[in-house]
């Protein structure tokens, strides 16, 4: 069954996992103290989301997690990666605690425990309160610094029971596509916004590390950053300093000064924005990690494009290649080769995929039952590039995958499903779709070699 995917590669305690994300799933928004996010604001404007759809109800979540516990255990994985909602623990951003806020997350971890699955806690899933946004979000140095205070609030009061911690989700998507491109919260597209958003949540991410650090003695910290190969449309020199320049936007930026390079030279002076720098800030960005997340989807290729928006590379569409519904090109060597890039160059010494996974658009069966050929496809490919990396010296200890459910997929709304499992908005009826069904063989497979 298994054998386009080389089990045997993966070690005997690889950490089989699915992935969600607060403001996707849980709804309840204005419950339980709950104060709004950049993404509330962001779905609530008109014209930002497709079909104007929002997190208000999401998949229910809030109310139905022992449903959704049970689906995990169904699936028979033995991790979860969520992430907190800040604006339900600290309503404010800064300032007084929620504690029914925290409650929520203090029974979700039990709930897990109980179940046997290990909760990989992401802090920063985008949602950031709107009251720190008024006050500049994260153009604003003061944002980095609560990020930290609200890592010491969370992990204070759940440390005792979670080790495995991510400071941030996809730094990139928050600096370039909120504050260059405009496609996500908070929408801004100014280039200065956008590296000074970029430096803060760096700057967050590593005082957030300390922060977490101090409060759970023993803790497992990293950072889950999200990235794609890069290739030359041609072999115009051109274009090949265009894929060099969008590998430096998409990788080398978000990767560099974590790992001690600072921040690339060439970028800096392509931005030609200075940075808000202060000694001692690159060092903090560099706090030795734990572990570091890749959340990987597809690839890009570029060709030189001087009068486009920064960094004038322009995506080319290739004809004739597998894509997804997002029309996201599928390429699963480049998630080997992201893997190895990261263990080679950066010198990671463990290594998760914390995302990978596929949109296409499901339909219900007349008997009840999503059949979801595609995403299994891409799920075993994806699967069986992992174990090629592990094959060739990367220190992959798990694997999560995008997503357990069907969910609010941003800028693109209720449309584009993920899912495992699919989620009947109308009715909250959750459903396991046969790519679910499959993970749970692999899992068991992968049990069953090295029982
Ligand atoms: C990633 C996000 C995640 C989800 C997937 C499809 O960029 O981290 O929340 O939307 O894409």
């Amino acid at each position: 069954m298994s054998d386009s995917i080389d089990l045997a590669a993966f070690p005997p305690d690889f950490v089989w996992g699915t992935a969600t994300s607060a403001y996707q799933i849980e709804g309840a928004v204005a419950e339980g103290g709950r104060a709004p996010s950049i993404w509330d604001t962001f779905s609530h404007t008109p014209g930002r989301v497709d079909n104007d759809d929002h997190g208000d109800e999401a998949c229910d979540h809030y109310h139905r997690w022992p449903e959704d516990i049970a689906l995990m255990r169904s699936l028979g994985t033995n991790a979860y990666r969520m992430s907190i909602a800040w604006p339900r623990v600290l309503p404010a951003g800064d300032g007084p605690v929620n504690a029914a806020g925290l409650d929520f997350y203090d029974r979700l971890v039990d709930g897990l425990l109980d179940a046997g699955i290990t909760p990989n806690i992401t802090l920063y899933h985008w949602d950031l309160p709107q009251a720190l946004q008024d006050r500049g979000g994260w153009t604003t140095r003061e944002t980095a610094e609560h990020l930290a205070a609200y890592a010491s609030v969370v992990a204070g009061r759940l440390g005792d029971r979670v080790t495995r911690w991510a400071t941030l989700n996809e730094p990139l998507c928050s600096g370039w596509i909120g504050h260059l491109e405009g496609r996500m919260a908070p929408g801004l597209t100014d280039l200065t916004a956008a590296v000074h958003a970029s430096y803060h949540l760096l700057l967050g991410h590593g005082l957030a590390a300390q922060a977490i650090r101090a409060a759970v003695p023993g803790a497992q910290v990293g950072l889950v950053t999200n990235h794609s190969t890069v290739e030359a449309a041609s072999t115009r020199p051109e274009d090949i300093a265009a894929a060099t320049r969008m590998d430096g936007h998409t990788n080398r930026w978000w990767l560099d000064p974590v790992y001690g390079r600072g921040f690339p030279a060439d970028m800096r002076e392509l931005y030609g924005v200075a940075l808000p720098e202060r000694p001692g800030d690159l060092e903090t960005m560099t706090v030795p990690l734990d572990w570091h997340g890749l959340n990987y989807y597809f690839p890009v290729t570029v060709a030189d494009d001087p009068a486009g928006p920064v960094p004038y590379a322009r995506e080319v569409r290739l004809p004739d290649v597998p894509r997804t519904g997002m029309d996201w090109q599928i390429d699963a060597d480049g998630l080997e080769t992201f893997l190895l890039r990261l263990t080679d160059d950066y010198g990671v010494r463990r290594l998760y995929v914390t995302e990978n996974g596929s949109a296409f658009p499901d339909t219900v069966g007349p008997d009840g039952t999503v059949d979801d050929p595609e995403r299994t496809r891409y799920l075993e490919q994806h699967l069986g590039a992992c174990a090629r990396a592990v094959r060739k010296g990367a220190p992959l200890a798990g694997y999560y995958a995008w997503s357990l459910l069907d969910n609010f997929e941003w800028a693109y709304g209720y449309d584009k499903r993920f899912g495992l499992v699919h989620v009947d908005y109308a009715t909250q009826a959750r459903t396991v779709k046969a790519s679910g069904r499959r993970y749970a063989d692999i899992i068991r497979a992968h049990r069953q070699a090295h029982a």
